[in-house]
Parts: C-alpha cells; structure tokens; sequence
C-alpha cells in the first residue's frame, strides 16, 4: 500500500522515495518531507508547528504549508487567490476530511471557513515509476460566481536549506533546450510561457541538486507540468531558508469565473526525487512516459521521410512519387508530405483553414500519392496545422470572428497567419470535420500537427465567461479536438510540431506519438538540442531528421549517427544525392533497424554532454542489458589533439560484451571501467553495438 494513513498525518511512498505531510497545531497543513524512502513511518519529521518571528514575518508566512491560499499574513508566493462575489479576497482553509481511491489517489478535501468553498488536493502514487502526481480541484458549492486569479498545480518543498541550485531549459525557436543551471538565492526565479502554446523558450520542467550533482551522483528533486499552454513556475527561497516550487498555469493575464455548482481541475504536475544524480532523474521520467503517458509508448517508431526542407511548398503529385521512389529503396517505413498540399497554398501566405487537397497539385484528390506510396511498401503521412487560417482563405473569408482577436486592435499577423479559437466548440468541430473527412477518406497513417505562431491581441469578444479563460479553453479546445481524432482514427501515428519543438510536453504527448525536436537539422547545433530534450523525454518521442543541413562540411555518417539517436527520419532533397550518398544511406538506414529496439526503448547514459566537450557520447543500454548502441561524436579540436578514454555505464559488469563490428570482446566490467580509447578526427563519429555474449573470453 503506497498511501499510509496516521492521526492527521499522511506519508506517499513510492519504491524508492516518500514524501509526507500533516496538520500542525494550528490545523494548517504542513509539509513535512520528500526524498528518499524511510524504513519507519515514525522516522517522518512531525510538521512545524506556529511560530512568529516579529511582527513583519508571523505564523502563517513561516509555516510550510501544503498549498497556501493567499490570506493572513502569508507573504511567500501563494498556490491560490480568489476574490469572491462581496470582494473578499482571502481564502482561509480549514481541513475537512481525507480519502483513499484505488489504493494509490489521496484525496485531501479543504473548506474555507466561511464561504461556501471546497478545495480537494489530489495526490496519485506511481509506487514503481517513483514518481507522484498533484493536481488540484476546487469547487464553488454556493449560489454567487467567484473569480479565480491564480490556481497553482502544486508547491513542491524541498528539505530546509537555500543552497540549492536550479537546472532548467532555455532556448528559441531553431535553438531549444538547452540546460541552464544557477544558484537558486533568496527572492523568487520565475519560468513561464504566456504565448498559449508550451514554447520553444522554456520547458515546464525543473530540477533541483544541492550544488554538486553529476549524471551518476547527488540528490536531485525534479518536476514537470503536463499542459500545453500558459504555464508557470515559481522557485522561491525565504529568508528563512524555506525553499519551494510552484507549478502550475500561468496567472498572468488569467481569470475563471467559477459559476455555482462548478469545479474547477489544474493540469497535473509531476514530482520526483532521486539520490543517483541527474541520469537516474530522466530515466524515471523517460519509463514513466513510455509506460503512462504515450499512447504506445512500447511499439517502436516508423523510420520517415519528411519534404519539407526537399522541396518546401512545391509539393505535386509526380515530385513527391519521385522522392517516395528513392525513401522507398533505402529502406524508409513512412512517406511524409509536409506543408503546401492544401487548397491555394503555394506560399506561407494562404490557404490555412482550407483542409482539402489543393485542386491545381492534387486534381485527382491525395488517392493517386497515396496508393503509390503504398504499394512501395510505405505508409503514407501528412502535415496539417489546424489551429492556423489565413486571412487569405475561404474559412477566413466565411468566419473572421473566429480568430483570436480585439475588435477594437489590428490583429498582428505572423507568418501571414492568425490563431482560430480554439475555445470556441464551434471551430472546435469544424477542425474535427475537416480533418475527419481527410483521415476517413484517404489512408493516412501519419499526422504532423503543426502551429506555427504564438499568439498576440488574445481577446474573445463574445466569450461565455471572463474573455481571460481564453487560455485555457482554448488548450482544452486543442485536446478535445486532437481527442476525437485519435478515438476515431485509433491507427494513426501523430507527431506534434510547433515550428520545431515548441509544444513539447507531458500534455501533449497524451495525444502525440512523437516530438518534432527543432527545425535547426544542422548536427553538431543538434547535439546540443538533443541533450537537453532528453532531460526529460524518451528516444521514441524524439523524431530527428537527417537534412541536407550542413551537406559538404559535416558528412552523410555523422549526420545519420545524430538522428539515430532519436526516431530516425530523412529530410534531405533525395534526388540531389547522388549514388554513394544513397547507398550510405540505406547501410546506415539498416544498422538503425539493428539498433532502434534499443535506443527507443532502452536506458539512455548521456556519457559526455556536448555542451561541455567537443567528444561527447550518449549510451543506450536494453532493458535486459542484453544490448548497447554507443554513439560518439567528435565536433571540433583543433590538432593536435588529444582525446580522452571512454567509460561505458549500464551494463552488467559479469557478463561478456561483444563488439557486433570488430568482434572485440570484454566483460562488461572491462567496457565500463578500463574505458574505449577515441580515435576521430574532427566532424567523425562512431557506433559502438554491443552485444552479450553467451560464451566466454
Ligand atoms: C514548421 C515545421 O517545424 C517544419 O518542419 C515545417 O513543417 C514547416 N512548419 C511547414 O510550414
């Protein structure tokens, strides 16, 4: 039983780690740990009762409390504010009751102490994934509306102290994810989106070591958000060495009217807590997606061919059968044709909303592609980006009031393009219309949902409730809408896309298969942006192309070796490439095959990051050790250069480890202790598969 119930007293152990909290004296709840699992319920610290410490900083400001609603004399960053029907707008909580479902969902119910207001903290135990999820609830149960301000996921404590330091993604569109750690000081760090989608600039993640950790060593607490718009997190350290973390959407710009009788439900955050270092923290991440949270997050993923960057908007029949004729002979699973398929879209500037094979490229609709894709063995994929319309199309033209817009601004057009609302169930179901027609018609077996811009002028003239729920309902609109497609359409694979890797999260991979990682294909950029997506995701949801993006300096193999890292996919102008480059490229295409059980599925060992080192090698290592695939990358040193040995992880140290190419053989020991010396020169990579051996040396 994961959940133990004492006197007022809860503790949530997982297989290796617990967290714990309690009413105090005062009857406020308190936290009282999390880390790593203890033997006795007795050994849980007893929460912190009322103290004050002058008259600047009393009781209700010192005591960690579980979830602080603004009220009293609470002057750390709050979970909760409301302002209710009489102007009130402190929310007093009291305790109400507790309950168990399903043996591993806490549910802790609060009620304010005058208004009729029930608040319910939900905790759900992963006890194997050693992870634990939070959301919160609350409930008008009176007869007056009361607006909601801000309604946080979670406050994630960690122990007393504010030595801490904070590891976060940062970035850009063509530049995401990359890892940025700093010292988390007194005063409050604040990382959010406020551009409706996820974003390519943040990442609703974070991770947390006492200064010193590395991938093997040092206690790491760890979270993330599972949303896919505006989000926020706020680290705060006291001056009372009170360090905490809220999660949640972004109050900024945020109202929801709560009518009578209504709940309210947050996004769910995720927490986790390690002592194994920064690797251990991504693999319970990267098992708990694969096993909860992907949709088939055990089937391995289609090696594809995308054209975008082969031949951007001049997509037609007879062009793209040449490509899939060449995709088809070096071994590629699944034909992808990205953008410019659609009525009148010859260019960025029209077009979006119109989803219906353009008549001029397409004259006897996607059929005649399609069955040719197919009959070379293939499946068939498609680009779309429904959130999107053109001025410069029929749906436009029909239905101006159904973007996002202030009547009173010009709307700012970006790429020509401006956002549907998505809040709105009627372009709700005219998107479900639309691309149900295309799924039901046409054997396509591959979506890429793309979304192209962020979002300015965020005004809903005729909304239902306060315009400022736009951002919300318009990410509940989005899941919806993705929701039913999947349920009608249960074989198709989905990949979500945001020019690149700007809606990548736990959210959205309910719904999507895969991630488009960032349009930056360039490699050795690549490397980069690798790493810091691995942080928290799986190799099966990172697609990564091998594109004509550095052609003649970085060669064919290195560029293969990046995105055989991930799920590999080929974005390159096939018919520019010429024999030997083909041929290349269906070896590498076949040893991908020999080694995707393990990369996709297995544990990754990031051995050196390229962040630090012009050598860096990531290790993938199969569940059953039975198998690892190496990849080294050297990017550039300049001669002479001396190159530094290679330690191998994962394996199990007894066995025998043969080399699949040069039948070197060790024991597994032998590869992870004495090291692989590196001989590469600049831009050379390598793949090492290893395999166990039943024989010995
Ligand atoms: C942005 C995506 O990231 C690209 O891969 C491509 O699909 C373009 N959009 C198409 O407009």
């Amino acid at each position: 039983m994961p959940i133990h119930t004492l006197p007022n007293y809860w503790i949530l152990e997982t297989r290796t780690t617990a967290y714990a909290f309690g009413l105090n004296e005062a009857g406020l709840l308190t936290h009282c740990y999390w880390g790593q699992r203890l033997t006795q319920p007795g050994d849980y610290p007893q929460p912190v009762n009322p103290m004050n410490w002058a008259s600047f900083s009393g009781s209700a400001h010192l005591t960690p409390e579980e979830y602080p609603a603004y009220a009293g004399t609470k002057f750390i960053d709050p979970c909760l504010k409301i302002t209710f029907p009489d102007g009130v707008r402190d929310v007093v909580l009291r305790f109400d009751s507790a309950d168990i479902t399903e043996n591993d969902t806490l549910s802790i119910h609060l009620k304010d102490d005058h208004y009729p207001l029930k608040l319910t903290l939900h905790y759900r135990v992963y006890e194997q994934h050693d992870l634990i999820e939070r959301w919160t609830s609350i409930e008008n149960t009176g007869e007056s509306p009361i607006t909601i301000e801000r309604i946080y996921s979670a406050e994630w404590h960690l122990p007393r102290g504010d030595q801490y330091r904070l590891s976060h993604l940062t970035g850009r569109w063509l530049d995401e994810m990359h890892i940025r750690r700093e010292p988390l000081i007194q005063g409050i760090k604040i990382l959010e989106s406020r551009r409706i989608t996820t974003s390519h600039h943040h990442n609703p993640w974070f991770a947390i070591d006492e200064g010193s950790a590395t991938e093997d060593n040092g206690k790491i607490w760890f979270g993330t958000l599972a949303w896919s718009g505006n989000w926020k997190i706020a680290a705060e350290v006291t001056d009372f060495m009170s360090t905490r973390v809220n999660i949640g959407l972004n109050d900024f710009d945020f109202a929801w009217v709560l009518q009578p009788k209504e709940t309210f439900t947050t996004p769910s955050s995720f927490g986790g807590f390690t002592p194994n270092g920064w690797g251990e923290a991504s693999h319970i991440l990267h098992n708990f997606i694969r096993d909860r949270v992907l949709p088939r997050g055990d089937t391995l993923r289609k090696i594809l061919y995308n054209s975008w960057e082969a031949t951007f908007f001049d997509v037609g029949e007879a062009s793209q059968i040449e490509l899939a004729k060449i995709a088809a002979q070096m071994g590629i699973e699944l034909f992808v044709m990205d953008d410019g398929w659609f009525h009148k879209r010859d260019l960025d500037n029209a077009g979006l909303g119109d989803w219906w094979p353009d008549e001029r490229k397409f004259p006897n609709g996607l059929k005649p592609l399609i069955d040719a894709v197919n009959a070379m063995g293939m499946d068939f994929g498609l680009w779309i980006e429904p959130e999107m319309v053109n001025p410069d199309s029929d749906l436009y033209r029909a239905h101006p009031d159904w973007t996002i817009h202030f009547p009173t601004r010009t709307s700012t057009q970006l790429r020509s393009q401006l956002i549907l609302n998505m809040g709105r169930s009627d372009v709700q179901d005219y998107l479900i219309g639309q691309i149900d027609k295309l799924l039901s018609e046409n054997n396509i077996r591959f979506i890429k949902w793309d979304m192209n811009r962020n979002v300015s002028e965020p005004g809903w003239p005729d909304a239902p409730g306060d315009q400022r729920e736009i951002w919300v309902r318009y990410v509940y609109g989005l899941y919806r809408v993705w929701q039913t497609l999947k349920d009608k359409h249960p074989d198709v694979i989905w990949q979500s896309c945001s020019g690149g890797g700007g809606r990548a999260d736990m959210g959205i991979l309910r719904l999507a298969d895969q991630i488009w990682v960032s349009d930056n294909t360039e490699a050795t950029a690549r490397l980069n942006i690798q790493e810091g997506f691995s942080q928290i995701f799986p190799a099966n949801t990172m697609e990564a192309w091998v594109t004509d993006a550095g052609r003649g300096i970085v060669p064919l193999e290195f560029r293969f070796h990046v995105s055989m890292c991930g799920t590999l996919g080929i974005g390159g102008h096939l018919l520019h490439w010429n024999e030997n480059e083909r041929q290349e490229a269906t070896q590498l295409i076949a040893q991908y095959k020999t080694i995707r059980p393990i990369v996709q599925l297995g544990d990754l060992y990031r051995l050196r990051s390229p962040q630090e080192n012009p050598v860096s090698a990531v290790q993938y290592v199969s569940k059953d050790q039975s198998e690892s695939a190496i990849f080294i990358f050297r990017t550039f040193i300049s001669e002479p250069a001396q190159l530094p040995n290679l330690y191998l992880k994962g394996l199990e140290p007894e066995a025998i480890y043969e080399n699949v190419k040069t039948h070197e053989r060790k024991s597994g020991a032998g590869w992870m202790y004495a090291g692989i010396p590196i001989t590469l020169n600049n831009l050379q990579s390598i793949i090492i598969h290893l395999k166990r051996s039943a024989t010995n040396i």
